[in-house]
């Protein structure tokens, strides 16, 4: 009998061991960070009906694409960054918007062969084709547990009753207000005779709340097949635009490995081309890391980082593009040596000139959407979600309530020829029926030996290095609360400055900086909107941070 009960009460320890592990390894509650307070409550109120994260993080972009118009929507695209926790796979929804198959390199060059840059930007010639509503359909079926039919009620629901307008809207709305006006389904939307309605008005979108039940009735068919696809091709073709049944037929979310990679012992899983953003992320933090960024002064690091970011961006213009198009060197661009061999080239005494070209001045702003979702299984979600600039194209199609995005002008019109955030291109994001634009849209998670994080945030191309900036406060011990708050600056090859937050660098550092041989740009706004969450692995406890800069809510529950 001895010989049998020994094994089985250590069978019995040895079980009791195992699940104390796995109670550790799970976080003590859920959190979610969002840019508006409406999406972050109808994540959780999906996590209490029995959701995990990928259910919430259906709920939350539906309810985004109601309430920040400015931001996101059905008419626009976004990554999914996701990690389940049952088998720790990791995986990046690509849902971002495709070019129409009738798009070509020439589609915004005037008769001069010069690029007419508000046609990439204002009007239905600017939309690509949504990726939205295919990804909402992708997530809810491989990913979730409910139906999408529950998990898009909150976002029909606000659509039918309507949101308040606050000053956030106003500011957006004013911005763009002469596209909106200009187009009457957009000014029946979004303004109110015709104006920026005032703070407190309800914005009802009944025609949104048809589209998105349609969507929860039949699934991705319902948006991309049928009465609605007829609409929307209706719509767009007599506004200007080029979209095709095939094009929306044809849209395909795409799953995309992550990028990833390490810094002072932090794992970095960041988001794959046809986002330029992970592996932007990984040659700067490469570079730091050869040249011992940490240990340097403050002058030298700032130097160090400017210059990290300057060569980043200048191979993003020079090598990323749509993967299913072009080559793009990942594993090159990404690798430590590579990284050596860029560090190399840096003068730590002298700023290397970028070369002179054309600027336009970069837009600034908070448009643009990104939610962080942490879920007490432990699945993760980072999502960045666009429809590019503040309402995007500013045209709602007649009789679906949809908005279209102008996501086209993030591909390079011409080589060298700067896009509305003041980016250049060349081949690699050349245009191309079919193809998906170069985006800097960065969702992303840090692991390091104690903490999990899930971050990320709008910002057109200073999105990269606003994730950099997170990535080195997680490095140097601060939290979620530190990073979102931080003053920010940025350089992007070209232009050839530094652009900078009013409190960002001191007067001192200024000058030393300048003695160096950089250009300052201070910006008149504040920009970015990251939404962190930090999962303390030892304790189990959680963290979540919104940016003071937007309007949004983190909330842990
Ligand atoms: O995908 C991109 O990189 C851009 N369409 C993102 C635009 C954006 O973040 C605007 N926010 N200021």
């Amino acid at each position: 009998m001895r010989l049998y009960k020994a094994p089985l009460w250590s069978l019995i320890i040895l079980f009791g061991c195992y699940c104390q592990l796995w109670a550790a390894e799970k976080p003590a509650k859920a959190a979610i960070a969002s840019a508006h307070p409406l999406a972050t409550q109808a994540g959780h109120e999906i996590l209490r009906k029995g959701g995990n994260a990928f259910d919430a993080a259906v709920a939350v972009t539906a309810v985004l694409a109601v309430v920040e118009p400015y931001s996101s929507g059905l008419g626009g695209g976004g990554f999914w960054l996701l990690h389940r926790s049952s088998d720790g796979f990791q995986t990046m929804l690509d849902g971002r918007e495709r070019a129409p198959l009738a798009a070509h390199r020439d589609l915004y060059l005037d008769e001069q062969g010069e690029v007419v840059a508000q046609k990439s930007i204002d009007g239905a010639l600017a939309a690509g084709i949504p990726g939205v509503p295919a990804a909402l359909a992708h997530l809810t079926e491989n990913y979730g547990k409910l139906p999408l039919a529950e998990l898009l009620k909150p976002a029909i629901e606000i659509a039918e009753k309507g949101f308040a307008v606050d000053d956030y809207y106003r500011r957006m709305a004013s911005w763009r207000l002469p596209v909106l006006q200009a187009h009457d389904a957009s000014a029946v939307q979004f303004l109110l005779q015709g104006e920026v309605p005032p703070v407190g008005h309800l914005i009802k979108q009944p025609d949104l709340a048809a589209t998105l039940k349609r969507l929860a009735e039949r699934g991705v068919d319902g948006f991309y097949r049928g009465e609605l696809a007829q609409r929307l091709v209706d719509g767009v073709r007599s506004a200007g635009g080029i979209w095709t049944l095939q094009d929306l037929r044809d849209y395909r979310v795409v799953e995309r490995r992550p990028i990833t990679g390490h810094y002072q012992g932090m794992r970095i899983t960041s988001a794959a081309p046809p986002s330029s953003g992970g592996i932007a992320i990984l040659t700067i933090l490469n570079i730091l890391q050869e040249n011992n960024y940490a240990e340097l002064s403050e002058p030298q690091k700032t130097h160090l980082l400017v210059e990290a970011m300057r060569r980043a961006y200048r191979d993003r213009a020079e090598y990323l593009g749509d993967p299913d198009y072009v080559q793009v060197p990942v594993e090159k661009l990404t690798h430590p040596l590579y990284g050596a061999g860029l560090a190399r080239s840096i003068d730590m005494q002298r700023a290397t000139p970028s070369p002179k070209q054309a600027e336009r001045s970069t837009a600034e702003g908070q448009d643009t959407t990104h939610f962080s979702i942490l879920d007490r299984e432990g699945n993760r979600v980072a999502a960045t979600l666009s429809i590019n600039y503040p309402f995007g194209a500013g045209v709602v199609v007649p009789g679906t309530g949809v908005l279209l995005n102008d996501e086209m002008d993030d591909f390079s019109a011409s080589p060298g020829v700067p896009n509305v955030y003041g980016l250049v291109g060349g081949e690699a994001n050349a245009i191309e029926g079919g193809k998906r634009m170069l985006s800097s849209m960065t969702p992303t998670f840090v692991e390091d030996a104690h903490r999990i994080a899930i971050l990320g945030t709008p910002g057109g191309s200073r999105i990269i290095t606003m994730v950099l900036l997170g990535i080195l406060e997680m490095a140097n011990g601060r939290g979620p609360e530190a990073w979102v708050k931080l003053p920010r600056f940025h350089h992007q090859y070209l232009p050839d400055v530094i652009q900078i937050e009013s409190d960002a660098l001191n007067d001192q550092l200024i000058s030393q900086l300048t003695e160096m041989g950089h250009n300052f740009k201070p910006l008149k706004n504040r920009y970015g909107n990251m939404q962190a969450v930090v999962w303390h692995k030892s304790t189990g406890q959680v963290e979540a941070a919104s940016d003071p800069r937007g309007v949004g809510m983190a909330k842990i529950e």
